[in-house]
């Protein structure tokens, strides 16, 4: 099916959300203060939630599989989160002084995540990142960081480089150039952040070591969630622990979207300790939230007491209550038994769109661990960013559409995930829906 034809059947399930578009274009540019969810013609406006279920406001249900980009491992509108958070919102929505509900939130992370032996709380994975980067060039006296092609950190201006670069501007596979991912960002930015290649250790090896002098951190997106969820190769990121170990190059985790894969986060299910952790999403239950930790004497630089403290970490809302209060709930929920659901899930759904793949010959791969995953549209092998690319730009952007009018939610790359609401015959509905798109294609 065309894409026309795609986007005129979006069009007439959805002339609600199209007259509050016409009305937000008046006052936001473009009518959108969140450039991730936004696609042409307009999006969707959203009216509830309820499970593994949406609703947009001209009442079109549609099964979630993106989960407000992987944040919402319960579901929508889960019983004990809500009530936590009407609880902690009845006693006053945010205060100048910390609460209960924050220390019990580090302390949940902290015995869920043996590498962060101290915690700190923000409000986005964005800050995180942030402050995470930071800490590590206070504490080494050095300035560079390193990061992988095609990962995606957040939206500061150290992190937006290399994201998605155009592959003309982006030099070699094994020596990547770093390229700005935004307009704004200064020049001056590109020269301190050092760009590898996901999956290459003998490249990212030379690259390292050559700039180990002045690198004080290298971020590290273990399943490479938002490049397309490509699982590190076996030994590839031992091989970044050993090597950043060697050169004194802090190692930052940055599991905001990977932390859902077990208890512990990927670092736990791959067997890591990292020196940082940057975490998000799901650990405030729906609620905005970021935390970094990690290293004790490298978190000793958040340390205020007695005015020694060689980091400011402010923030309005940083560990409000309802965001720790609802993030307690979120974490006490997601007990073995939960995870093992959400696996078996993932499970169902990659074997089940591989079979698709398979039989209507479509050149398809899908790729996940645990509850994540991701449909690429290639056949090339699937290691890094550059193998990734889609051979039809078109491709994602029709099949998520074309998911959209069959009611199922993904996100525009293809990335998505499972969330614990779900059941077998929800993610058979994906397939179903998934499997009517490939059949049209082909007439
Ligand atoms: C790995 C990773 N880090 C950081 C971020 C930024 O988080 P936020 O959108 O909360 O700023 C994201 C967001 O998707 C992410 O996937």
């Amino acid at each position: 099916m065309t894409l026309e034809k795609i986007i005129r059947d979006y069009e007439a399930k959805t002339p609600r959300s199209r007259a509050l578009h016409t009305r937000a274009v008046k006052v936001m540019p473009g009518g959108n203060s969140r450039t991730t969810t936004f696609f042409d013609p307009y999006p969707f406006y959203a009216a509830r939630g309820e499970g593994a279920r949406i609703w947009d406001v001209d009442g079109v249900e549609r099964l979630d599989f993106n989960g407000n980009y992987t944040s919402l491992i319960l579901g929508h509108a889960p019983p004990e989160v809500v009530k936590a958070i009407q609880e902690a919102a009845a006693l006053g929505a945010s205060f100048p002084a910390p609460t209960e509900h924050e220390v019990r939130l580090a302390e949940i992370l902290t015995q869920r995540i043996p590498s962060v032996e101290a915690v700190r709380f923000a409000n986005s994975g964005t800050e995180a990142t942030l402050n995470a980067v930071r800490a590590a060039r206070a504490f080494t006296g050095r300035h560079k960081i390193a990061k992988f092609e095609g990962a995606y950190h957040g939206t500061h201006d150290w992190v937006m480089v290399s994201v998605t670069p155009d592959l003309k501007q982006a030099g070699s596979r094994k020596r990547p150039k770093p390229v700005a991912g935004s307009a704004g960002i200064p020049p001056a930015v590109l020269k301190h952040v050092v760009v590898l290649p996901w999956n290459d250790p003998e490249a990212c090896e030379k690259i390292l070591v050559r700039e180990g002098d002045v690198l004080a951190a290298l971020l590290v997106d273990p399943l490479l969630g938002i490049g397309g969820v490509l699982p590190p190769a076996p030994g590839f990121l031992e091989r970044l622990r050993d090597i950043t170990a060697r050169l004194g190059i802090l190692i930052i985790f940055d599991e905001v979207i990977s932390f859902r894969v077990a208890p512990g986060g990927a670092q736990e299910r791959f067997g890591i300790r990292p020196d940082l952790t940057t975490l998000g999403k799901i650990i405030g239950g729906g609620l905005p939230v970021g935390a970094f930790g990690g290293r004790a004497d490298v978190m000793a630089v958040f340390d205020p007491r007695g005015g020694r403290g060689r980091i400011s970490h402010g923030g309005t809302f940083n560990a409000n209550p309802l965001t720790m209060a609802a993030g307690v709930a979120t974490l006490e929920a997601l007990i073995p038994e939960r995870y093992r659901h959400l696996e078996a899930l993932g499970e169902r759904l990659r074997s089940g769109v591989t079979r698709l793949l398979r039989r209507t010959k479509r050149g398809g791969q899908v790729t996940g661990v645990g509850s994540l995953f991701c449909l690429h549209w290639t056949k090339k092998r699937l290691t890094d960013y550059r193998s990734s690319r889609p051979s039809d730009p078109g491709e994602p952007v029709r099949v998520f559409m074309g998911l959209l009018n069959q009611g199922v939610l993904l996100t525009q790359r293809g990335l998505g995930c499972c969330s614990v609401a779900m059941t077998e015959a929800d993610v058979d509905r994906f397939l179903t829906a998934l499997e009517g798109i490939l059949e049209n294609d082909r007439r």
